[in-house]
């Protein structure tokens, strides 16, 4: 969580850092803060509460003068949001930012009282900032000074420490939380994201565990995590640099809901021939690992986890394979058994969410045959981690409600699990035909889906009055009403919880009256019949239904139940598809409540923290 932006120029950099924090709200918003030095060791410390809007409204009114700065904007973790406990800390003549947290702040803040430091602010970043002030003063350089103070630190960081009296360099520092550096021309710049710099180089290099690098205008001079001189391959980005612009749309979250059928072929590119998906495209040794598989772990987050439960039914239905999907915070602290041949796969977004990579770490222990992640952000710690990745290629996803990256991950499965089933001789040619033309079709009806934006904007007002809603949906079905559920509560704050509907006479039932909206997935499939039950269910007690069906499948508006009607399309690749309406929904019902879609309260984009 949070963003760090930095800069070391010969140029004024406050407004460098100030562009690339409005790149990085997406991670924290609830403060945001600058420090930057000029030549003369100036150094000058704006923070404001909020947005970052308000700090560049506060440097408006005050220039903030100088060639080397770091910059923040906050999601709070230890203290609440307020101006004091914004970043940069500073002692004496160090200031620090911070993303991650520091597990041992306590001990060492009584140590450090005991020295002599007074603290102003609750925040665990305050402690390395009074670490580092104390460790230069026996130490020969700044660097030795952030080496020796990261020894003494547990748990996760990503920092950077800059030395008023020293503004010639910028030390960072990479645990457990990403960083960037960015090359320039006689200047170089540092983000937890490269997103944040895209419009000052397109040049990245970066850190790896329990690296430190101390970074000068014109050299970037990198140690590892024993001290030792190491070099970080310098890597061209591909990212595009408009990708933080909501162009016509109003909101991220919407221009990404829209950009989904070039999402989607973007990531079938290359990994799909006439009427066969390409084993070798998956990754290095993919056939061979294919072929051992004896069983499938899943493990991820929030709306990753949402597409293994997807893939979990394609797994077994589809390719035979046996599946497990777990919650990462949940994997990472049990004690688990280790199937024989079993490939581990993470699924992520950002590819840095703590949990999960605290989880495939201890996987990589725990005698999994091979680790695979599918993941959207190249370079990140998922990908670097993995034996192999397999990317989605949604692009930049800045809206915190993931859209696209959930359907480009379904996709993405969708081919693992087709090219499996081929390795290990249980999808046959025909099979495979029917599922690739089923792919290649996927983005034109997406398009059409999008078409019922309206009808779909039309049912809103009838959920922003209400304080509940029940998503229902079987078979694949119900991870899709599970995400549904997930993204209504996360952007509109309404309360939903997703159901199996054969499970809900065994209690939510209960809840059914005319005030409670109850969304039902009802593609045509085999269960639809069953489905059909569990939706009298639902108006014999009165409940207010809103079935999303395909026309075939026989749904008429009446009295206690509305219907959107979709075209139909293949049932192996309808969970993708009938997505896009659920998102829709969720996006018109917080417009309507007027909350900050992009940035819901409370939450950030990537979770680097546990
Ligand atoms: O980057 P990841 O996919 O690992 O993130 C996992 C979750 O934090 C994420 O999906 C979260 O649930 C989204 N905000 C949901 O829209």
């Amino acid at each position: 969580m949070c963003g760090i932006v930095g800069a070391i120029a010969q140029r004024e950099v406050s407004e460098i850092l100030l562009q690339g924090l409005k790149k990085l709200e997406y991670r924290g918003y609830d403060s945001a803060g600058m420090a930057v030095v000029d030549d003369k060791s100036n150094c000058t410390r704006v923070r404001r509460l909020g947005k970052v809007q308000a700090l560049a409204d506060a440097v408006d009114e005050n220039a903030v003068l100088g060639g080397t700065g770091i910059a923040h904007t906050r999601w709070a973790t230890h203290g609440e949001p307020s101006e004091i406990n914004a970043h940069p800390h500073v002692s004496n003549s160090i200031s620090i930012v911070h993303n991650g947290i520091i597990e041992n702040h306590q001990p060492l803040r009584e140590l450090l009282q005991q020295r002599g430091y007074v603290f102003y602010s609750q925040t665990d970043t305050e402690v390395i900032a009074h670490l580092v002030a104390w460790e230069l003063k026996s130490a020969a350089s700044l660097r030795e000074a952030v080496q020796k103070s990261v020894t003494q630190l547990e748990g996760a960081y990503g920092m950077v420490a800059m030395d008023s009296n020293d503004p010639s360099r910028l030390v960072v520092a990479r645990s457990g939380s990403p960083i960037v550096i960015g090359r320039g021309i006689g200047e170089n710049f540092l983000a937890s994201d490269q997103l944040a710099l895209l419009n000052v180089t397109r040049r990245f290099m970066y850190l790896e565990e329990g690296d430190v690098a101390e970074i000068t205008r014109r050299d970037v001079f990198v140690f590892d995590q024993s001290g030792n001189a190491v070099e970080r391959e310098v890597i061209e980005s591909n990212v595009e640099s408009d990708a933080g612009n909501k162009g016509k749309y109003r909101h991220f979250m919407q221009k990404e809901i829209f950009e989904q059928s070039t999402a989607l072929i973007n990531t079938m590119e290359g990994r799909i021939s006439h009427d066969a998906v390409i084993t070798e495209s998956i990754g290095v040794n993919a056939v061979e690992i294919l072929n051992k598989v004896e069983h499938v772990q899943i493990i991820a987050c929030g709306t990753s986890y949402n597409a293994g439960m997807t893939a979990r039914y394609w797994f077994e239905s589809l390719a035979g394979v046996s599946c497990d999907v777990e919650i990462a915070s949940e994997f990472r602290y049990r004690k688990f058994v280790t199937r024989p041949n079993s490939l581990l796969i993470t699924l992520s977004q950002s590819g840095e969410t703590a949990d999960t990579l605290a989880a495939l770490r201890l996987a990589k222990e725990s005698g999994y045959m091979a680790a695979m992640t599918v993941c959207n952000v190249a370079g990140s710690s998922l990908v670097r981690e993995s034996d192999f990745a397999f990317m989605t290629r949604a692009g930049t996803e800045i809206g915190v409600a993931s859209t696209k990256a959930f359907t480009t991950q379904l996709l993405a499965l969708l081919m693992l699990v087709t090219a499996m089933g081929k390795q290990q001789k249980r999808i046959d040619a025909a099979k495979e035909k029917e599922i690739v033309e089923a792919i290649v079709a996927l983005p034109a009806q997406i398009e059409t889906a999008l078409t019922f934006d309206k009808e779909i904007a039309a049912l809103a007002p009838d959920f922003a009055e209400k304080h509940h809603t029940l998503f229902l949906g079987r078979g694949e079905f119900y991870p899709i009403a599970m995400e549904a559920s997930l993204k209504l509560k996360e952007i509109s704050y309404i309360h939903a919880e997703a159901y199996a509907a054969g499970e809900l006479k065994h209690g939510p039932l209960a809840l059914v009256d005319a005030d409670m909206p109850v969304v039902v997935v009802a593609p045509g499939n085999e269960l639809l019949e069953k489905l059909k039950s569990n939706i009298e269910e639902v108006r014999a007690r009165g409940g207010l239904l809103y079935v999303f069906a395909e026309k075939e499948a026989g749904f008429n508006n009446e009295a206690g139940m509305k219907v959107v009607n979709l075209p139909k399309v293949s049932e192996i690749t309808a969970p993708i598809y009938y997505t896009v309406p659920m998102q829709l929904l969720s996006y018109h019902v917080a417009l309507i409540k007027g909350t900050d879609v992009d940035q819901p309260r409370n939450l950030a984009k990537a979770v680097t923290v546990e």
